[in-house]
């Protein structure tokens, strides 16, 4: 043997654990504390940063810190920084494994290329086969230019990858800085994206490019910021006031969800007595079916301690979206909101509650619906802008889904509205109404107007010939006994009672089981 073979001797030679120390403390520097500093000015945190407050303390583990590129074109051959401008890496969420990549802006702007999509792609890899959820914490000035076509591969690897894990495991997308071009895509076919209030900014293509070809003037803000996706796009999900926010509320969001599609989400305890009464139910709807309420001072006190998580809150608020939890189980609400819009199903409603429902379904989130709505909203717009291909898509979500379905018609069901709102007809597991509630067709006063029109006219006092004939027609239709009577109302329930029933019905279709045909997809209509 040798004498450098000894380890006293290795140790003084090379020293490999300082020389390990050394490269890890220069890794962690990037390209330098100048850098770093600059992200602070900025109002931002570092990539590592991020990560250790996404996480439960002191559990991130990093890997491919020492991976750089192989680039050698526009002096890129001179520039190498360890872990080549993205952290990767694993930790626990509230205990829960998950996966995680940060973007680092500080290292050429936090571009992306080969070597760098190669690190995101080794952790997306490994959510999947451990089915724990991947977070994407983005903050990049996207393709990095000099690797050319090789960015762009990049890019593709992900977006593959994306699309393979979709349903498979939850995957979260927080945009932290710009995200422009191309890159979007990969965020956008994620199952959330959360924004971060005056910092991120998500476009395909930014204000100058549009200035120069359509001339219209935009701020980056109007165009792409967290207000305009969170209200006007409905591109994101979240807009967060600040990192910290943004970053506690993937964590709170994960607490609703499944570790992968082939498990249930985490049961909470709770101490919230589930057999609750809730008596202020019993005279919060207006029995005027034109009056407007806040279908949340429905659905708050059903829900373990109140506790409702909205998601899309700004954005096509005539339907709520959402999840909570009764006697500790996870449920996804959706439900119509009379305060706007008459609660009417819309375009925009019917995307954001179809894109909802599918996600419930895809990780076992049982879905409860809570149901107001006079119908589908007429106007030129709607039906050009395809009313008819856009609501079909929640008609078509809520037809497929197979978790338990439990609905509750809290006041109107009219016209095609009510099958698409998880009717008994479309595998509706358990379906309630309260005592008011009117299944019709359509309102009284159109369906009078139309089947007794020429009654109406020949009538002596024609407005007291409409009132009587929709009083007759209200009796006879607008209740929910004539669908109670032919079993499409499983029960018509005191409404005080609603979470205890509620209660019941989850816990008497835990292990529901139901499947759809074999298929290689269903072909949806996009
Ligand atoms: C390589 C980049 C880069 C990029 C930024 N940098 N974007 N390097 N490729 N795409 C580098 C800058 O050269 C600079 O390096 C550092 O990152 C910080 O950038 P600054 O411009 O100084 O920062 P700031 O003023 O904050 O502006 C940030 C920015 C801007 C808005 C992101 O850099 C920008 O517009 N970048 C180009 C964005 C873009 O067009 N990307 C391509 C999009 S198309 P130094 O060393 O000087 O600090 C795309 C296609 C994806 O991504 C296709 C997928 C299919």
């Amino acid at each position: 043997m040798s004498s450098d073979m000894t380890k006293g001797t290795l140790r003084t030679r090379h020293d490999p654990i300082a020389a390990l120390e050394r490269r890890t403390e220069e890794a962690l520097l990037g390209e330098g504390q100048e850098r770093l500093d600059k992200q602070h000015q900025a109002g931002k945190m570092t990539a590592r940063e991020r990560l250790a407050l996404l996480m439960d303390e002191g559990t991130f583990t990093e890997l491919d810190r020492f991976v750089t590129h192989r680039c050698h074109d526009f002096g890129m051959g001179e520039r190498l920084v360890p872990g080549d401008g993205v952290v990767t890496g694993f930790g626990r969420i509230n205990g829960r494994l998950t996966f995680a990549f940060s973007q680092d802006f500080t290292v050429f702007g936090g571009s992306l290329g080969e070597a760098y999509a190669q690190k995101v792609c080794k952790v997306m890899d490994l959510a999947q086969k451990n089915g724990a959820p991947m977070i994407g914490l983005n903050d990049s000035g996207g393709a990095r230019i000099q690797e050319g076509v090789m960015s762009l591969a990049g890019y593709a690897d992900i977006f593959l990858r994306n699309v393979l894990v979709s349903g498979v495991i939850p995957q979260i997308s927080a945009i932290m800085g710009p995200c422009a071009g191309g890159a979007v895509y990969s965020p956008a076919m994620t199952d959330f994206i959360l924004m971060v209030k005056n910092t991120s900014s998500l476009f395909v293509t930014g204000p100058d490019v549009i200035r120069a070809v359509t001339h219209e003037e935009v701020t980056k803000e109007e165009l792409g910021g967290a207000l305009t996706h969170s209200t006007k796009s409905g591109v994101s999900h979240f807009a967060a006031d600040s990192e910290e926010e943004c970053l506690l509320l993937i964590r709170e969001l994960l607490t609703y969800v499944p570790q992968n599609n082939l498990e249930d989400p985490p049961l909470g305890a709770t101490d919230d007595d589930p057999l609750r009464e809730a008596k202020e139910l019993d005279t919060l709807i207006p029995l005027n079916p034109n009056q407007p309420y806040d279908m949340r001072d429905v659905i708050r006190p059903i829900l373990d301690h109140g506790v409702l998580l909205e998601v899309q809150e700004h954005y096509a608020q005539n339907i709520v979206v959402g999840f909570g939890r009764v006697g500790g189980r996870s449920v996804g609400i959706v439900a119509n909101q009379p305060m706007v819009l008459a609660g009417v199903l819309d375009i925009d409603a019917s995307v954001k509650a179809a894109r909802f429902v599918r996600f419930c379904d895809c990780f076992n989130i049982p879905i409860l619906t809570f149901v107001d709505v006079p119908g589908f909203l007429p106007g030129v717009d709607q039906e050009l802008g395809g009313i008819i291909r856009q609501g079909s898509k929640l008609l078509y979500a809520f037809c497929e889904a197979t978790v338990p379905k439990i609905t509750l018609i809290t006041r109107k069901a009219y016209g095609g509205a009510y099958d698409v709102m998880s009717s008994k007809h479309i595998r509706g597991d358990m379906n309630f109404a309260y005592p008011w509630a009117e299944i019709a067709v359509m309102g009284p006063e159109g369906a009078v107007n139309i089947i007794f029109r020429k009654e109406i006219n020949a009538a002596a006092d024609a407005e007291a010939e409409r009132g009587r004939l929709a009083d007759e027609y209200r009796e006879r239709f607008a209740n929910p006994y004539s669908a109670a009577g032919l079993g499409y109302v499983d029960e018509v329930i005191l409404p005080r009672r609603t979470r205890q029933k509620i209660f019941t019905a989850l816990e008497m279709l835990k292990d529901k089981r139901d499947t759809n045909p074999s298929k290689k997809h269903g072909n949806i209509p996009l």
